[in-house]
């Protein structure tokens, strides 16, 4: 409900189990009561949004069922498409699974004078993929001990995509341009979103705005947390027709069908990781008179450069692996409130991250010294385990950064060239995905707000099973 403002800031998805689409412009301030009327902890974080720690709302501020904590904050962000779901420590898979979550989208000058689609034609799409029981309820983690525990360890998959909370999705157009913009908001499923009729996607925005200029892509590698913002024109389509998108096949995200000691992957889904599937129908349903050119620039982005950097030299690395069944980043799993001293951060600077996605469980000497980066060579008998590896959606609260290089290792590009050519590099992000054997340098300038922050996997079962961690801006 709008208590106070402009009531067209609170949109409703109909028949949806999504919560209201938030629409504020830049600047504006925001105050929202979240009651808790849930039988457990929760917290509500907001995805992409630069704010002071207690309204991001690191998981120490879970409240108890019956409890409300009262957001008041005001929209520092650039226009984009942000979102918002719990983080409570250990219960936010389950949380989102059962329908928690929705966008804040945000609006500026900068942005409304390109002229984009308005409104009406300016589309949310979230991918989700469910579960459900021969009574259509929603089902999450089912089968034996093992199974369940092997599944959170890996993640969840479900069997349908629903787009919008709605299974077998379809959108009705006209011919003519719209602005879609696409969250993958899954717990473990990546997408690899492409047209049936192989026609390019024409990318406007990532997930903290617009691109400076659209680029073409021959299909999106959406992970969970990422958004994308899509200009679609559906001019010169016939009436009557329809176009398919689908998820294109692709390889190398999983661990390959065993987990750590050989233990054969119990089959959790209908719907496998990478498996080709149609996620959305769109029926060209209306001829329209109103053509719209694409814009040559979209927005400006002020580019960081490296020897910018306060660390430019030694970046600050986070390894990302299992150890004793449990994940890690340097070695640790999450701690409340603990922060390490390479976990420390001074306000206002420019640093360079990397994060390397190579080491495989027990195996590694990386972690004592906390700076291991590509010690492939050091592992075991000097051997790339490369069937331990998964990929890993890193997502860093409080900031928007910007991705500096990828590398890959040789071992493991066949799964890689599977969807590298689906990356959107190229503007402000706050979650990127690192392939298994993938390393990933970012570039970000912490905020002014003293505090207590995480940086997590977005895989939820991941972040659930502990790695995330905590960085501390002083
Ligand atoms: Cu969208 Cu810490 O998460
Ligand atoms: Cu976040
Ligand atoms: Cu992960």
């Amino acid at each position: 409900d709008v208590i106070q403002g402009d009531t067209a800031s609170l949109q409703v998805i109909p028949d949806s189990y999504l919560g209201p689409i938030f629409r504020v412009r830049q600047g504006q301030h925001v105050r929202i009561h979240f009651v808790n009327e849930l039988a457990e902890e929760s917290i509500v974080h907001w995805h992409g949004l630069i704010l002071p720690e207690a309204m991001d709302a690191h998981p120490h501020y879970a409240i108890a069922p019956g409890e409300t904590y009262v957001y008041d904050f005001q929209v520092i962000n650039r226009a984009g498409t942000y979102w918002y779901h719990p983080h409570p420590h250990g219960a936010t898979a389950t949380q989102v699974y059962n329908g928690l979550a929705g966008l804040f989208i945000v609006s500026d000058d900068e942005e409304t004078a390109v002229g984009l689609p308005s409104v009406d034609y300016d589309i949310p799409l979230v991918f989700q993929d469910r579960t459900f029981d021969a009574d259509n309820q929603l089902v999450y983690i089912t089968g034996g001990m093992m199974t369940q525990m092997m599944t959170e360890m890996m993640g969840f998959l479900g069997d349908n995509i629903l787009v919008n909370g709605k299974p077998a999705f379809e959108l009705d157009v006209e011919t003519r341009a719209y602005r879609l913009r696409l969250l993958n908001g899954s717990n473990f499923r990546i997408l690899k979103l492409g047209w049936e009729d192989s026609t390019p996607l024409t990318v406007i925005g990532t997930d903290g705005g617009l691109l400076e200029a659209p680029l073409e892509r021959p299909y999106i590698t959406l992970s969970p947390g990422e958004r994308v913002e899509l200009w679609v024109d559906f001019n010169g389509r016939t009436v009557g027709s329809q176009l398919l998108l689908k998820s294109l096949p692709f390889t190398g995200v999983e661990m390959g069908g065993t987990l750590m000691g050989g233990m054969e992957m119990p089959e959790t889904t209908t719907l496998p990781h990478g498996e080709e599937t149609i996620v959305l129908k769109v029926n060209v349903v209306q001829e329209s008179t109103e053509a719209l050119t694409l814009p040559e620039r979209l927005s400006t982005i002020q580019r960081y450069t490296l020897s910018d950097a306060i660390n430019a030299d030694a970046p600050r690395t986070f390894e990302i692996a299992m150890l004793n069944e449990v994940w890690s980043l340097n070695g640790r799993s999450f701690e409340m409130d603990a922060v390490a001293d390479d976990e420390i951060v001074q306000a206002n600077t420019l640093e360079v991250w990397e994060f390397v996605n190579v080491v495989n469980e027990g195996e590694t000497t990386a972690m004592e010294g906390g700076h291991g980066g590509h010690d492939m060579e050091n592992m075991g008998n000097g051997e790339v385990k490369t069937e331990d590896q998964m990929a890993h959606p890193m997502h860093i609260h409080g900031v928007q950064f910007q991705i500096l290089e990828r590398t890959v290792d040789d071992a493991f590009r066949e799964g890689w060239e599977t969807v590298r050519a689906g990356y959107v590099d190229d503007g402000w992000k706050d979650t990127v995905l690192l392939m298994p054997g993938e390393c990933v340098k970012l570039l970000m300038r912490f905020g002014s707000d003293p505090g207590l922050y995480v940086f997590h996997c977005h895989n939820l079962e991941h972040e659930d099973l502990g790695l995330m961690r905590n960085y501390r801006v002083q």
